[in-house]
């Protein structure tokens, strides 16, 4: 939108005023004990939809006065990724220039990455030919539980914290 109401001088606040039902998000993270953000990898990005997501949040975090980044409560944040890759083959550029403003405004973020995902039930019943359904098995078999127990770690961290 850049309506610009959160930098109205005399007016400016952290928290966006733009009014819809993206709101009591909003308002709910700006007071929150902590952020999980979760998104699939699209050609190497976060999807549009969170990308978009991160600019409604963070825009007014960004003062151009001096391009200092100020959320409204400092928190911890866990990010969650999926994709196709692997550790040693990926082309994530995970959340991106969204990553310095999340860590700058909220804290250092801890990192969930599920790796080699099964994109579908049955790779036989399309045009796939480059993943292996029984390699995508055996993979999710194999960091399956690990990759739950680093999401219990991060809640529990979090909520630790
Ligand atoms: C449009 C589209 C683009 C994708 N691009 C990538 C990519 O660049 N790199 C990658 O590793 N996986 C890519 N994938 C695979 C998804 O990241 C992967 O299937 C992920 O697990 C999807 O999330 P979900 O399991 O929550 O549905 C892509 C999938 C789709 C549908």
């Amino acid at each position: 939108m850049s309506c610009m109401a959160c930098k109205l001088k005399g007016k400016a606040t952290n928290i966006c005023r733009f009014r819809d039902a993206l709101s009591p998000l909003l308002d709910e993270i700006a007071e929150a004990d902590g952020l999980v953000l979760g998104s699939p990898i699209y050609f190497g990005e976060v999807t549009g939809k969170m990308r978009a997501f991160l600019e409604r949040l963070a825009f007014p975090w960004l003062s151009y006065n001096d391009y200092s980044l100020t959320a409204p409560k400092r928190m911890p944040v866990v990010l969650v990724e999926a994709m196709n890759g692997t550790p040693e083959r990926n082309n994530s550029n995970h959340f991106g220039t969204m990553e310095w403003c999340l860590t700058t405004a909220l804290g250092e973020p801890e990192r969930i990455i599920g790796y080699n995902t099964c994109q579908v039930a049955k790779y036989g019943n399309y045009e796939l030919g480059s993943f292996f359904e029984e390699a995508k098995h055996a993979w999710r078999d194999a960091h399956w539980e690990e990759d739950l127990q680093k999401a219990y770690d991060a809640g529990r961290k979090m909520a630790e914290q």
